[in-house]
């Protein structure tokens, strides 16, 4: 990914001291239908295709009561109104999908933090925003990363119930304590916010499987329904593909889900420890 750098920053210079002067000016003013600047995003651009570096673009946000109630209230509506106002290469290229925090398509970084744009509602008492795409990750368009290696890794770990019994039966009963042990852990939506939150996986993204997939691996280890847990721990007892965290806990602070993928690693450790010991 190229560096972006204050030399290759390009500011709209002239709309931003207009929407400065209007902001000052509209600050006294309770016109309900009147547009009142609100907020500026600073939005990371660059498109391999034509551009030899990337840079920030600043979009002013207008708005009125009638287009908050229309448009919504967080950082994804603003994306909306800017990819509708401004057109061709002025739009900016986001994923989105479900709108409730449930597909994890649009995530991105805002203001340093990895999170969800349609579940983060921007605070009225900052007026500026820096968007920028997940980090360390191969950028495709603007807010848009490649994920296909974080997938990938996410296959490896073959995410689903594997039982003989499924072949005869359909539906496998679970108690409900069984059932309680996969809370805090069957809500990850894959939004890899936490992954490209972790150092070690920025260093190691080739051989570490990072926090999300490390996650979802520890799911399947304590579904009551899996026969396949031994397996499944030998292929985790790797030197890279597990013992690269190193209880950072960016993961866990960022995890916009309110998940905890380093206490979910530091079980798989224990898990391991005590199937290697007991086995020798
Ligand atoms: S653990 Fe949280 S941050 Fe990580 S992928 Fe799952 S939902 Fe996203
Ligand atoms: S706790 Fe482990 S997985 Fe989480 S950020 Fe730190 S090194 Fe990465
Ligand atoms: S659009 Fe689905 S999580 Fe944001």
């Amino acid at each position: 990914m190229p560096n972006l750098t204050s030399s290759n920053c390009f500011l709209l210079e002239g709309v931003y001291k207009k929407t400065i002067l209007l902001k000052v000016k509209m600050q006294n003013r309770s016109h309900t239908n009147s547009n009142v600047l609100i907020r500026i995003l600073k939005v990371y651009r660059f498109n391999p295709e034509i551009d030899s570096k990337p840079y920030l673009v600043i979009y002013p946000i207008f708005t009125t009561r009638i287009d908050i109630y229309r448009r919504g209230p967080m950082l994804l509506d603003d994306l909306n109104y800017i990819h509708l106002r401004w057109h061709g290469y002025k739009s900016i290229s986001h994923r989105k999908s479900c709108r409730e925090g449930i597909c994890g398509s649009c995530a991105m970084n805002v203001n340093g933090i990895n999170t969800l744009a349609c579940i983060y509602t921007p605070d009225p008492s900052i007026s500026v925003f820096t968007v920028y795409p997940l980090p360390h990750m191969p950028i495709i368009r603007d807010l848009v990363v490649s994920l296909k290696h974080f997938y990938l890794q996410y296959k490896s770990i073959r995410p689903w119930v594997q039982s003989t019994k499924y072949v005869t039966i359909n539906k496998i009963k679970q108690s409900k304590y069984d059932r309680e042990l996969l809370d805090g852990l069957y809500e990850c939506i894959l939004c890899a916010c936490c992954s490209t939150s972790c150092p070690s996986y920025w260093w190691n993204t080739d051989t570490y499987l990072g926090p999300a997939v490390l996650l979802q691996a520890y799911r399947w280890l304590i579904d009551s329904r899996d026969e396949n847990t031994v397996q499944r721990l030998r292929t985790l007892n790797d030197s890279f593909a597990l013992y690269r965290c190193h209880t950072i806990m960016n993961c866990t602070q960022t995890c916009p889900k309110g998940l905890n993928p380093a206490f979910a690693i530091s079980k798989i450790k224990t898990l391991i420890h005590q199937f290697f010991n007991s086995d020798e």
